[in-house]
């Protein structure tokens, strides 16, 4: 019998990948096989993680400079991809941000750029790597939501909030159209972890007490707690599974 979860001879590329969740997320993928490229701003930092995966997982790495609200950008970056690798078959769209402000006086520069990164970021990734998933055999795209697709846990966060609600739909209308090429789109729902993202909230003892009270589990996740899945969701394993929202959350959404 073939081993399952076998990403050997798959390419995937993760936006965000340079840290935290996105991070988390590639070394699961390269764990199972999949050469990696990892995208973010920051090229220095891409780098030491794209080494870090060869080094731990002896997989084919690139480390690419890119901001993914920049549609030019983006298109330099999946071409990049195709002329190193030729081929693309998962997409994991973790690049991200998040701006806090009460939603009377959010600046609207603020609250654009969190639109344009989460969501328009989001959406310009799988419409360039489109051409590329199409050849594949078993094309995947993971966009990562959050516990706001659900339930707004915070105050302050109505920007970020209604990026990633596009995020859930915009998977929805992606799998629903793209369907018929094989290209399944999900999205994995992380709860609270602790990234340079959330360090302001977990640093609040309040915050974190709030938050262990409602995770049946009883504790925050950490980024390789989202690696099964979405090794799950890029394998032959999940060939049927398409426009779903996977909440990988300690249980949170239970509540
Ligand atoms: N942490 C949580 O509890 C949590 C919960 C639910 C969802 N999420 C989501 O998980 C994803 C990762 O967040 P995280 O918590 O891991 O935060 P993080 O540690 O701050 O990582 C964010 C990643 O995105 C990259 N990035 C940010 N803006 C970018 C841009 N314009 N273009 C390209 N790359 C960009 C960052 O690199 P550069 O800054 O170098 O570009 C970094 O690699 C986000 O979508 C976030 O909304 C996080």
């Amino acid at each position: 019998m073939k081993e399952v979860f076998d990403l050997r001879g798959r390419v995937a590329l993760v936006t965000g990948g340079s840290r935290g969740l996105g991070f988390g997320i590639a070394q699961g993928l390269a764990e199972a096989g999949c050469s990696v490229v990892v995208a973010s701003r920051n090229l220095e930092e891409a780098s030491e993680a794209a080494q870090k995966l060869t080094e731990k997982y002896g997989v084919e790495t690139m480390a690419f400079r890119c901001d993914v609200s920049n549609y030019e950008e983006v298109k330099k970056l999946l071409e990049a991809v195709k002329e190193k690798f030729g081929k693309l078959d998962t997409v994991v769209n973790a690049a991200g941000i998040n701006r806090r402000h009460p939603a009377e006086e959010f600046p609207l520069d603020e609250f654009r750029q969190v639109i344009e990164v989460n969501l328009f970021g989001t959406y310009y990734v799988c419409r360039e790597a489109f051409s590329l998933l199409r050849e594949s055999d078993n094309p995947s795209i993971i966009n990562i939501g959050s516990l706001t697709v659900e339930e707004v846990t915070m105050p302050n966060i109505s920007a970020y909030a209604a990026s990633k609600g596009g995020v859930a739909s915009l998977t929805k209308a992606l799998a629903k159209e793209w369907g018929r090429y094989g290209i399944r789109v999900n999205v994995i729902a992380p709860g609270w972890y602790r990234t340079k993202m959330t360090e302001a909230v977990f640093s609040d003892p309040e915050k974190l007490d709030y938050m262990l009270k409602r995770i049946p589990l009883g504790r925050t996740g950490v980024p390789e707690d989202l690696k099964g899945v979405a090794v799950f969701l890029a394998s032959e394993e999940a060939k049927y599974v398409t426009g779903q929202i996977i909440f990988v959350d300690g249980g949170w959404t239970a509540n």
